[in-house]
């Protein structure tokens, strides 16, 4: 018997027979918007690859009279979200926050949904009552949108890597900040500047918060660590600072000694000092050398470097955040999710079996540079070392630079004669022993001001 020819765009056999999937949507701003978009122009090639297709049967929204973008078919609005997830097959959740999040996601899971969500706060804070439901209902717990929007990084963490032993995970996932940063750097911008900027053009939000802070970093930094160790780790285990503190100063300093500056995810497995493996999480700005491939990441662009033993290192870039980015990863999960309604099967439950402890910020080692104003006569470079020595801090490079150089607002500014400004270049040091450095360096009589304390990333 000859098969009958398929073409290439029609939807695969029986796919059209088959019963549709119904999907509910939560939540209809920018990202639920490029989701019913793409649900709607794409249906039949969507069709095709799940098996049957994808029924959108309502958004659940809290103004269903609010303005919104014509690809809506406001028939399927509704404010009664409860019931919306009641007769859903896959429940997608573009909500964000805790509540009413939550209480939905776990609604949508007694009803035997599949849910996908691309809430990092949610996941970060309180994944396991997630996953732990999910479990007990055997449904599909997907969230490939909830960090670095269009990029393909859980998925790859989750599933591709699994195999293998990742070693570490760093990058830059906060678009807003790199926008920020990034314009600091292109431009001069002091900050507030850049922020307000950012916020003109829509990549920060009126209260910009979550991203300056890092909390939006440090949430997907928990969730990245999570996957990559197998390892329960929730935003209150990472260490956070967000970019308040950079000044149009520190990003031109960083120019001129060969760096840029980055807010960084990194999460490393490492050896306590008990000798047993544990994972250290943190979230901080850094000097990124010129030559490293994330100093290249422009504008609201992510970059994510995974390290795994076998693997090696791999990269992951493109656009973390924006409407239809995210919408892309959140269809990838809903095909996926449907796939498994019509086919059978389940997706990665969670995996957390090593549950490694949560090493103290202070267990971290890295590069710093601390860049300071001294008095410039003799003996201070050697009083300066001795302190680092004294604490076990070996310096890689030390830049002295005369107080008249132009080009240097700090000095200028203090038109003192015989002022100096150090910068000194640490090889890698436990970050203890670095606090406790620069606390005794700020008490010698020689130095005038601790500038600023970086620490150095990627080299
Ligand atoms: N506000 C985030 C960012 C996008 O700037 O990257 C959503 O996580």
């Amino acid at each position: 018997m000859t098969a009958e020819p398929v073409s290439p765009t029609s939807p695969a056999p029986g796919a059209t027979d088959r019963p549709a999937v119904r999907v509910a949507l939560l939540g209809c701003g920018v990202v639920g918007s490029e989701v019913v978009r793409l649900l709607t122009t794409q249906a039949s090639d969507l069709a095709a690859r799940v098996g049957a297709p994808l029924e959108l049967v309502g958004v659940a929204v809290r103004d269903v009279d609010a303005p919104r973008d014509p690809v809506v078919d406001r028939a399927l609005l509704t404010a009664d979200a409860e019931a919306l997830v009641a007769k859903a097959d896959v429940v997608v959740e573009v909500v964000g926050g805790i509540e009413p999040a939550r209480g939905l996601l776990l609604r949508a899971i007694e009803h035997g949904a599949a849910v996908v969500t691309a809430n990092k706060a949610l996941l970060a804070e309180d994944g396991p009552t997630l996953y732990q439901a999910a479990d007990a209902a055997a449904v599909d717990l997907y969230f490939e949108a909830a960090v670095a929007g269009a990029i393909p990084l859980v998925r790859p963490v989750r599933e591709s890597l699994t195999g293998d032993r990742v070693h570490r995970v760093l990058g830059i996932v906060n678009g807003t900040t790199n926008y920020v940063l990034d314009r600091m750097a292109t431009d001069g911008l002091e900050l507030a500047d850049a922020v307000a900027e950012a916020q003109a053009l829509g990549y920060a939000e009126a209260d910009p918060t979550a991203d300056v802070e890092g909390f939006d970093a440090a949430a997907k930094a928990a969730i990245l660590a999570s996957l990559a160790f197998h390892t329960r780790v929730s935003i209150d285990d990472v260490d956070r600072q967000g970019i308040m503190q950079i000044t149009a100063d520190d990003v031109a300093w960083a120019a001129r000694t060969g760096h840029v500056i980055k807010l960084l995810a990194i999460a490393d497995r490492r050896t306590g000092e008990d000798g047993a493996e544990g994972v250290q999480v943190r979230v901080h700005p850094a000097l990124v050398p010129l030559s490293h491939p994330l100093a290249g990441v422009r504008g609201a662009f992510n970059a994510v470097f995974v390290e795994a033993d076998a693997a090696g290192e791999l990269m992951f870039y493109g656009r973390g955040a924006g409407g239809a980015p995210t919408a892309s990863a959140v269809l990838g999960d809903v095909v996926s999710a449907a796939r498994h309604r019509v086919h059978g099967g389940r997706g990665p439950a969670e995996s957390w079996y090593a549950a490694l402890p949560v090493l103290p910020a202070e267990s971290a080692r890295t590069r710093y540079q601390v860049r300071l104003d001294v008095d410039d006569r003799p003996g201070v470079l050697a009083h300066v070392s001795a302190v680092l020595a004294e604490h076990g801090v070996s310096i890689e490079a030390v830049r002295q630079t005369p107080a008249d150089a132009p080009a240097e607002p700090a000095v200028e500014a203090d038109d003192a004669p015989g002022v100096a400004r150090l910068v000194i270049t640490t090889h890698e040091a436990p970050e203890a022993a670095l606090a406790a450095t620069v606390a005794a360096i700020r008490d010698l009589d020689a130095v005038r001001e601790v500038v600023s304390v970086l620490r150095v990333e990627g080299a």
